[in-house]
């Protein structure tokens, strides 16, 4: 079957304010600019696998006030079809400050349509399920159906990847189905949180850096996965295979300064899905650590061009704009 991508999540109206410093308790602010952009972890996701070049579906839901996200998904070259609409609730929203003098962020959701009690993946059948080769999920969506589209999917055949931003609760992590997942991909906090919630109340604290952080996450429930992957901001990525091989990447070159670290993870994380899917998927291919590391480098490359512009997926730059700025570093054959 040839690679295809779906992209189970969500889809928001991202209002930015840009301020001089996030709001505090009590306190009331003017914003010095505004905009109103698409947003939302899943649709993110799927706008920067179609620009890292994947043939990819976005399923979701938009309420009764984001018809116009259809066609802005579509513009970018991500497959609607499974984008359905629930005219009982408003679109998913993201209120969104964006400090202008740090560049940080903070983010306030409303879940509207992201939701619903209707499931986008409900008519598909497991024969419809198995044309695509690999599945990607974040936590904008109820965790029932998260767990339900990857227990489908992974039955149909599909590598499964999950990015648990934002973090679910301590309860419903340990009652996670991870035998249906392939791929884990987090950051830093959420490897520690993920840790308290998993691990074995006797098992020491992990106190040394990323790596054994790693180490200590393959010793839960999670020991059984492909992959982990660990973002780390400006400290690049740490990546352990299931035969204990950790993979550490730098990060990539951000040019002219960061402006807005907003969606950077989700353009990572749409980057890693599509390079991962041109991968083969035969049994006798190994993926080896050096073939990780070149993935992680590209994925690398582009969430770190992501925040030098406003916005989400608007500054997902594409597979052609993140081998220029690799010059040398890109390695042939990634494509
Ligand atoms: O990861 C960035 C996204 O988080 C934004 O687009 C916003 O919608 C929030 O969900
Ligand atoms: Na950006």
């Amino acid at each position: 079957t040839p690679e295809k991508l779906i992209v189970r999540g969500s889809v928001n109206i991202d209002e930015f304010f840009v301020v001089d410093h996030i709001v505090r308790s009590g306190e009331t602010i003017s914003s010095t600019d505004y905009s109103r952009r698409a947003g939302g972890k899943g649709a993110n996701q799927a706008v920067a696998a179609a620009k890292a070049g994947a043939e990819v579906d976005f399923a979701g839901l938009v309420g009764n006030d984001g018809g116009w996200l259809r066609d802005t998904l579509g513009g970018y070259g991500v497959g609607t079809s499974l984008l359905g609409a629930d005219e009982t609730l408003p679109t998913g929203r993201a209120v969104i400050q964006l400090s202008s003098s740090t560049a940080d962020n903070s983010i306030v959701l409303l879940p509207g349509a992201n939701f619903s009690q209707i499931s986008p993946l409900h008519d598909l059948t497991s024969a419809q399920l198995s044309t695509y080769s690999h599945i990607l999920l974040q936590n904008e969506i109820p965790l029932q159906e998260t767990k339900g589209a990857l227990r489908r999917a992974k039955s149909a055949g599909l590598t499964t990847l999950f990015n648990p931003s934002p973090m679910p609760s301590r309860q419903a992590l340990t009652e996670f189905e991870w035998q249906h997942l392939d791929w884990l991909v987090i950051n830093e906090g959420e490897g520690a949180d993920l840790l308290a919630a998993l691990a074995d109340p006797t098992a020491t604290e992990s106190s040394g850096g990323a790596a054994a952080l790693l180490g200590a996450l393959r010793r839960t429930a999670l020991g059984s996965l492909t992959g982990i992957i660990m973002t780390r901001g400006a400290d690049g990525v740490v990546s352990s295979l299931r035969d204990g091989s950790v993979v550490e990447v730098g990060p990539g070159k951000v040019v002219g300064g960061v402006k807005d670290t907003t969606g950077a993870g989700d353009c990572f994380t749409g980057y890693f899905a599509t390079l991962l899917s041109t991968l083969p998927r035969s049994p006798d291919f190994a993926l080896t650590p050096a073939k990780l590391r070149d993935v992680l480098a590209i994925a690398s490359q582009a969430a770190a061009i992501c925040v030098e512009s406003p916005g989400a997926m608007e500054s997902v730059p594409t597979l052609a704009a993140v081998k220029e700025r690799m010059g040398d570093g890109w390695k042939e054959g990634m494509e």
